[in-house]
């Protein structure tokens, strides 16, 4: 007789075959066929805008596999793996060292002498960072002790956005050694202010103290490329296929950074008027990004720059859509109601706020979410995909850790969407405790997108 669990084995089993088929369908529609474990080019689809299919496979795939692994494999393994695992060093090290930007000089390989040579690094030292790499097929060994770029580790170029946003994190681990103290001090145990940030506690034990967005000219050049390499990470690209953009005449991009979103979208859709609202320094730097990768749009007057605060003052009036992208999980709940207001106050009868971040989802089902608005995975898969769900989980982590913000469930977006005030949304979450309730003002929410990992949330006027 088969038991119960083996059963649910075989499942985990039928999904990775399935997923796995799905995404080998995907590869090869685009005429160019799978991408090979040697690749030493990016597969045209690694550069696709729209990739919705492909990652909805994925997030399949690796839920299962992960999910396979730990019932199957004695726990003390698993347990362990999750500490014992130093890759983000070893990709600080080759990124910093710009290993693979010398790598991409020698398509054959380079022996780990040379390589250490051109980058001033020890060359044991070096040949041990690419081990640990070359384990996950990040950089590949060719012959004994020479190395060669993957498809993996081209990531890695100094040319890369993607790895400009590998970059921006090379401080956080440093945060994260110190969570549990911030959640046991008193002063930052319970605060969700962003004065009280892992990050901060972790500055001011060396006697600095800085605000995140106080970034110097070549940390801030770094973050704003991270941020169009975000773009890559995360697929948001796939905003510009599966939005109705054709219904959508003028678009203000909140906190637009250089135009991760809105420069595609201006080149794609010419019939749009996009304005660019960053703090004044970001809107200068957008004009060059602008000036270089929308020319059209510029020589055309299609985009405009207007610096402003998203706390002090409202974004320009009567726009058909405003767009929050990264920002909301920035901040913490009184920050962005304040935001959500101040653009409220502009809004005209058929604008939309888009809401553009990482959703969370319980493992059980959640009262008031329709179960047509995000995918769920099947059974015995975990509801929210598990591990398939990685980066947005972690991404939470992250937001935390530099901003003592978060990611949300479409529960708590719903809520900040509907409410006025602060002390509203308190009053909400407090009530949500028994039942879901709709608020009689604000913004509600009217369409989800799963685009995967991340979600568009469309919010309008509340009509009662
Ligand atoms: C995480 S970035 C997101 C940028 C862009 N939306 C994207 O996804 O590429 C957050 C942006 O918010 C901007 N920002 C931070 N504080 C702001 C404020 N008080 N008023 C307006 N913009 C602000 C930052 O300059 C930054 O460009």
């Amino acid at each position: 007789m088969t038991d119960l669990n083996e059963l649910k084995v075989e499942v985990l089993l039928d999904i990775i075959n399935s997923s796995a088929r799905k995404a080998i369908q995907e590869y090869k529609k685009s005429g160019h066929g799978v991408p090979g474990a040697d690749s030493t080019t990016f597969h045209p689809l690694d550069l696709a805008t729209d990739t919705l299919a492909l990652r909805k496979a994925i997030r399949l795939l690796e839920g299962a596999c992960h999910q396979l692994s730990a019932v199957l494999a004695p726990p003390q393994h698993t347990v362990y793996n999750f500490v014992h695992d130093y890759t983000w060093a070893c990709t600080d090290i080759a990124i910093r060292a710009r290993i693979a930007d010398v790598l991409d000089q020698h398509p054959e390989g380079l022996n780990v002498d040379a390589l250490a040579d051109a980058v001033n690094l020890d060359k044991t030292k070096t040949l041990r960072v690419l081990r640990v790499l070359a384990l996950k097929g990040c950089f590949k060994e060719v012959e004994q002790e020479v190395f060669a770029n993957t498809r993996l580790s081209l990531i890695l170029k100094s040319t890369s956005n993607v790895g400009c946003m590998v970059r921006v994190h090379k401080d956080i681990p440093k945060y994260g050694a110190n969570l549990y103290d911030t959640m046991t001090d008193q002063e930052y145990a319970r605060s969700h202010e962003v004065d009280k940030s892992p990050r901060l506690f972790s500055l001011r034990k060396e006697g600095i103290n800085s605000g995140y967005w106080e970034m110097d000219g070549e940390t801030r050049d770094i973050f704003q490329r991270g941020l169009v390499g975000h773009t890559e990470i995360f697929g948001s690209s796939a905003v510009l296929h599966h939005y109705p953009w054709d219904t959508v005449s003028s678009m203000v991009d909140i906190g637009s950074g250089i135009g991760g979103i809105s420069i595609p979208l201006a080149n794609m859709f010419p019939h749009l008027r996009i304005t660019n609202q960053d703090l004044p320094g970001i809107v200068e730097q957008a004009q060059i990004a602008w000036d270089k990768d929308a020319p059209g749009a510029m020589r055309d007057g299609r985009v405009e720059f207007v610096p402003f605060n998203f706390f002090e003052e409202s974004p320009v009036v009567g726009k058909d859509v405003y767009y929050l992208r990264n920002i909301l999980h920035d901040w913490p709940d009184a920050e962005s109601t304040t935001i959500l207001r101040n653009i409220r106050k502009v809004m005209g009868p058929n604008s939309r706020v888009l809401i553009r971040d990482c959703v969370l989802f319980h493992t059980v089902e959640e009262p008031g979410v329709g179960t047509t608005e995000f995918s769920k995975a099947p059974e015995p898969m975990l509801l929210n995909f598990g591990a398939g769900n990685h980066t947005a989980y972690q991404q939470d982590m992250t937001m935390w850790l530099i901003f003592n913000s978060k990611e949300r469930t479409l529960n708590e977006l719903k809520i900040i969407g509907q409410v006025h005030s602060i002390s509203e949304y308190l009053a909400m979450v407090d009530l949500l405790r028994f039942t879901i309730h709709r608020a009689n003002a604000g913004l509600v929410i009217t369409r989800v997108y799963d685009l995967v990992g991340t979600m568009v949330m469309e919010f309008r006027i509340a009509q009662d």
